[in-house]
Order: C-alpha cells, then structure tokens, then sequence
C-alpha cells in the first residue's frame, strides 16, 4: 500500500493533487502547504533548494514512498538535490508545458507565465535548450499573483488587473498557446480565460506529471492502498484555509476518503 506526499509552497500543489486523485485514487495521500514561505517563486535559490528538500524529509518520516513536488519553483531549484538525497524514493516534479505548446501553436507563438524563479532557473534554460522549435516564447513572470490566490481572491478587480497587465504583451503577440508554469495559476483559470478569450490553448502539466507517477508506482512496486483511504492536509500557516480550498477544488475527493487536517511547524 502506497502513501504518496505532496508539496507545494501553498495551494497551489492543490491543482495537482486533484489530478492525482483523478488518476490514482487508491492511494493515502498526503498533501503539505508551506504557506507561511509563500510565495517561494520570489526566494533565492539555495532558499528554496533547502526548504524543499527538509519538506521532503518530513514528508518521508510521515510515512510517504513516493513524492511529487507540486511546484514549478521547487522542481526548478531544488529536484536534483532531493533525487541526490533520497535515491530509494520515486520524486516526481513539475516543469512548465513548453514541449507540448510549441507543438500544438498554430501560429508559433507561445506565452509562458511562471513565477520569477522558474523563468530564470538553469533548468527552465535547459528544457528551452532541449527543444527544437520554431515557436517565438513569450514570457511573463507572474510576480504578485501567488500571495493574491493564497488569499482566496480568485476573481477580484485587483486579481483581474494584475493579470491583464501580465499578460499584456502576449496578447500584443497574438500567442494562441499559454502554457501555465506555476501550479497556483490554474485556480486563476477562469480569469486568464476571461481575458484571453475562447480561441487561446491553455496548458496545464498535472495530467502528464500525474502519468509519469502512475508510472514510478508501478516500477517501484508501490500498490494500492485498501480502504478506508485517508487524505491528510497539512499547512505551514493555516490548515482551515486549506480545507476550504480543497473542498471547493476537489470536491469527490471528500465521498472517496478520509480527510484530516493539522497546522504543523516545520524548521
Ligand atoms: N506553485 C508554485 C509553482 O508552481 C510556487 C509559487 C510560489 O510560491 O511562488 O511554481
């Protein structure tokens, strides 16, 4: 039986964790929300590569075999380090969708919001270096929307603002493709929808990193745990605020487990 942790600076993890239980139900969860460090995309580097890599280990003494680091940031700065640090354990992370954009753009012209770290990370240049395409990247660091979304304004005038301004200039561009490289930015779907119009292919990776975990479980012989199967959502700052986000995301996920929350403080 398989207990699978996943982390995020905050909620954002949430939108993959979703997936995962679309996906792969049968499983305990464990979902961590550093929210009191929110937002990680704005910290050095060496910052974030730490933090992430003490939440890994607290999520392995919590029982996880398997982990996905739910966050653009996190797997930019600090996958390798935790890899390094925990070789018998699959670490599944999360990278922005250019390889699927730039093969779906019709007209080449592909918009990339992710957070400031992300975008300027070795990885992010790597994965930018790997591809062979055609396509003209437009990208936008989506400074100040992450503290907006872990306040619970979804749909607010200064939400809206601030996003219209960050994507600006790709819509100058004309782009049709919009890849979302931060996990949080999926919960301002409806909103980047509004703005963008019908026409523009959004592109959100949890589907493919929830398949590659489907993959990892089975190679590494991680079965299915049996009922009841529990979810326990943990915060750095505030557990009910969590709550409230999960039940309002992933409403089936309360009729198919048990859910438990705690405030926890991790050093
Ligand atoms: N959800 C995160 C990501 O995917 C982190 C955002 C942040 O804390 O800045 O990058």
């Amino acid at each position: 039986m398989a207990t699978i942790g996943v982390f995020d600076s905050g909620i954002g993890g949430l939108t993959v964790l979703s997936e995962a239980l679309r996906q792969a139900p049968a499983h305990h969860y464990i979902y961590l929300a550093d929210s009191a460090n929110a937002p990680y995309g704005e910290k050095s580097s060496d910052w974030v590569a730490n933090r992430s890599l003490d939440l890994c280990h607290w999520l392995v003494r919590e029982g996880c075999q398997a982990l996905i680091v739910a966050c653009n940031t996190a797997t930019a700065e600090a996958i390798a380090h935790i890899r390094h640090e925990m070789p018998a354990i699959p670490v599944i992370g999360i990278e922005p969708g250019i390889k699927p954009a730039v093969t779906k753009s019709q007209n080449h012209k592909v918009g990339v919001l992710a957070t400031q770290n992300t975008l300027k990370s070795d990885k992010f240049k790597a994965l930018l270096d790997g591809l062979d395409h055609d396509c003209e990247l437009i990208t936008q660091a989506g400074l100040g929307l992450v503290p907006l979304i872990e306040s619970g304004a979804l749909d607010s005038p200064e939400t809206e603002a601030l996003l219209r301004q960050h994507l600006s200039a790709m819509q100058s561009a004309s782009i049709d493709t919009l890849v979302l490289g931060c996990t949080h930015y999926p919960f301002l779907a409806p909103l980047i929808r509004k703005i963008v119009g019908p026409e523009v292919e959004i592109i959100d990776t949890s589907e493919a990193v929830v398949k590659q975990l489907c993959r990892k479980l089975e190679e590494f012989h991680l079965l299915q745990s049996a009922p009841p199967r529990i979810i326990r959502l943990y915060s750095t700052l505030d557990a009910d605020a969590l709550l409230v986000h999960a039940k309002q995301l992933i409403p089936s996920a309360f009729e198919q487990h048990t859910v438990e929350t705690s405030t926890v403080f991790i050093s």
